[in-house]
């Protein structure tokens, strides 16, 4: 082990210290050794273990104060100094290759001040007066794994991590595996013969929570955020997972081109703008709709400020922006050091990390009677929202992070991901922390608590259990299941505990006088809430089977169920083997709503439903729409080509799917039907050299899909 728990603790405090501008007066040579000891241990704890002791944030500073020093002692600049490279993460699980020129790393600034002062400097070196403007591109920095992919004679042909900037790892089948990254792309046509692009690959934030969802049900190992998931993705051994991990490959630079003479092109575009417009036209994915060409340094700061205000809206996670000099004659002016080019700069958000205080462990108890621990913590700011509760998912998060009451945390929120302990910090201990000992009975009602091999949970087994009964009536009101529109977890609350609601069927035995008559509500509230429930009656067979709450039955196998049953009841004679028979339902989900079918007071519960006038049966809506086979064009695959005179493209394509036809983008020999618009170019010719396709005016398709 590279540092020993001591010396280790010693960093971290010195660290602050500096950070605190309370060390003693050293001379600067003892100030610049002490300042490149300790980033390069935060870059070791960061890059190679995972496992950082201080917020980005901080580490920043401490980079910036060092980098300072040095410039204003050149002389005293080495080349082991952590400015002098960008940091390594390279393991030794993939082949090592060169980038075709370094990918480097970016300064960054905090606010407005530091923009205005980028500004400046880029003028300095680009000797222009200060009254003048420079045009800039900003675009969002995403936080993710930095990759480079190489086309060479338009083939996709290496992909590499980041690596150290100088050198990453190979990993052209799992860049292969990305579906954003085209795995051929018309360069030739541009006079480019190789090209080296630079991009970042993320993970949508839904799609990371709901991929650790899912961890944390079947208890396997929870991801930390949705970098690390996407810089993980980047190096698993099977392309095949990669391609399921829902990788997006954001493309933000050209780095090299060149053409069939070997020399490079990258001059022929006067502006980066220029080069991301080509790729845009390319089908890479690029930052359209993200980015701002801005025409000087006062909209860069209202762009880069607007987007600190709505980036938890993002479905990606970003941690700044990046404003570059649009002009690539600029770029070349200001140069670069071996650290960051000085023609671009990030603009940092505000914090998403903190630490503060672990208070307290409480208990909730699901719908399905799982318990979830959750911390109380200090409440603390993150990213501009208070934090006083965090899940902590099952007893297995807590162990495996060595979590105790008293701890000081790590405390992590990225935008709508969900706020989650990053760990504890055992070092800050003073001896007075607690263990924090799991519960063996239900909070709620006292039944000793139970754990299956398969599950991270541990469950409480009762089903009259108050605390999921109540769990149960509010996912059975809930939006997804029976919509109830007002009522919502405060008013089941407060009915249950008045003894209004001992069951599911009691929410349709309302008594609304009563309900009028209470402090809060009247006339108005008690009728609408009224109207909301007896509309919820007249719901589909699906939402009902939903809002039942049985264990694994979705949303989708709702469907699935309600569209081969005419009546809720005749789930009851069921067996196993009819379940599996529908495409898409498992024997779990089968198993578990037989045992609710097999329980007396389940049954009494359909029939209560029922009588109380909650539609039990198979609606129109339950039913699968499908194009029935005497539709016009059944089982045609079509495609459109030229200008469509009549109707738009999209309202071409929903009239041929209306008609039973499946649209596709390309003429293969799987096309069937091209209708041809104004101008129609390639796509006609290369559909007559077929001969298989039939060719058809805009006006026969009317005909035809109408009929
Ligand atoms: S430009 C030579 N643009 O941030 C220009 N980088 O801290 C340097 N990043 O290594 C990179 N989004 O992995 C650029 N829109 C963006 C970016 C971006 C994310 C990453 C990239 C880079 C790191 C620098």
């Amino acid at each position: 082990m590279k540092y020993n728990k001591e010396s280790q603790r010693d960093l971290v405090d010195l660290s602050k210290l500096i950070l605190a501008n309370k060390t003693a007066k050293l001379a600067i040579e003892d100030q610049l050794s002490q300042l490149k000891k300790v980033i390069v241990f935060h870059e070791w704890k960061y890059s190679i273990l995972n496992d950082p002791v201080i917020s980005d944030f901080e580490y920043d500073q401490l980079f910036k104060k060092l980098e300072a020093l040095e410039a204003e002692n050149p002389d005293l600049l080495t080349a082991d100094s952590p400015t002098q490279r960008v940091s390594n993460d390279l393991t030794n699980d993939f082949p090592t290759v060169d980038h075709l020129v370094p990918m480097l790393s970016l300064a960054n600034s905090y606010n407005a001040e530091d923009l205005k002062d980028f500004d400046i400097q880029i003028k300095k070196l680009l000797l222009l007066p200060e009254a003048s403007e420079i045009e800039y591109t900003v675009e969002p920095k995403f936080d993710g794994g930095g990759i480079s992919v190489i086309f060479e004679n338009d083939m996709l042909v290496r992909g590499a991590t980041r690596g150290n900037g100088v050198a990453g790892e190979e990993m052209t089948k799992n860049a292969k595996a990305i579906n954003s990254i085209p795995l051929k792309a018309n360069f030739s046509e541009e006079g480019i013969r190789k090209v080296e692009l630079r991009g970042e690959v993320v993970i949508r934030k839904d799609v990371f929570n709901k991929m650790n969802e899912e961890r944390a049900r079947e208890g396997l190992a929870l991801y930390a955020n949705p970098r690390n998931t996407a810089t993980g993705g980047l190096r698993l051994k099977d392309p095949k997972e990669v391609a399921k991990r829902g990788l997006v490959a954001f493309i933000y630079q050209i780095g090299y081109a060149e053409d069939k003479d070997g020399k490079s092109v990258l001059q022929n575009f006067e502006t980066h703008h220029e080069g991301i417009e080509l790729l845009d036209k390319l089908k890479f994915n690029v930052p359209v709709k993200e980015r701002k060409l801005c025409k000087n340094i006062d909209e860069v700061i209202d762009f880069c400020l607007g987007w600190q205000e709505k980036r938890d809206n993002y479905i990606y996670e970003i941690d700044g922006m990046v404003v570059k000099v649009n002009s690539l004659e600029f770029q070349a002016k200001c140069g670069a050091t071996s650290h960051h080019p000085r023609w671009a700069i990030a603009f940092k958000f505000r914090a998403k990390q903190a630490t503060t205080k672990l208070l307290n462990v409480e208990y909730q108890v699901g719908k399905i009677g799982s318990i979830t621990p959750v911390a109380k913590v200090e409440p603390v700011a993150l990213a501009g929202v208070t934090v006083s509760s965090i899940s902590l998912h099952n007893e297995e998060f807590i162990t495996s992070k060595d979590l105790r009451i008293g701890d000081t945390v790590l405390v992590e929120r990225a935008g709508d991901v969900i706020p989650y302990i990053v760990k504890s910090m055992p070092d800050l201990r003073d001896g007075s922390e607690q263990v924090i000992d799991f519960p063996k009975v239900c909070p709620s009602c006292s039944t000793e608590l139970v754990k299956s091999e398969k599950e991270a949970a541990w469950r409480c087994t009762n089903y009259h259990c108050d605390a999921q009964v109540m769990q149960r009536m509010i996912h059975h009101v809930s939006k997804d299941a029976m919509n109830i529109d007002g009522f919502g977890k405060s008013y089941i609350e407060r009915f249950h505990q008045l003894g209004w609601l001992k069951t599911i069927a009691d929410i349709y035995r309302l008594d609304y006088k009563k309900i009028a008559g209470l402090e809060g509500f009247g006339e108005r509230s008690a009728t609408n809430l009224k109207k909301a429930i007896d509309l919820a009656k007249n719901n589909t067979l699906q939402r009902l089977l939903y809002s039942l709450t049985i264990h694994h039955l979705g949303k989708k196998v709702s469907s699935l169920l309600a569209a081969e049953i005419k009546h809720v009841a005749e789930l009851k004679n069921w067996t196993t083997e009819k379940f599996v028979d529908i495409k898409d339902v498992g024997p779990v989900v089968a198993e578990n709503v037989i045992a609710f079918f097999e329980k007396e007071e389940n049954l009494q519960l359909l029939e209560e439903l029922e009588s109380l006038g909650v539609n039990v049966k198979q609606t129109e809506d339950d039913l699968p729409k499908m194009v029935s086979e005497d539709a016009p064009l059944f089982g045609k695959t079509i495609l459109f080509t030229g200008t469509l005179q009549t109707m738009s493209r999209k309202e071409a394509q929903a009239k041929a799917v209306a008609a039973g036809a499946k649209n596709i983008s390309a003429v293969s020999s799987n096309l069937n039907i091209l209708v041809v618009g104004e101008k129609a170019g390639s796509k006609l010719k290369k559909a007559q050299a077929l001969g298989t396709v039939q060719v058809m005016t805009e006006e026969d398709f009317q005909k035809i899909a109408s009929s």
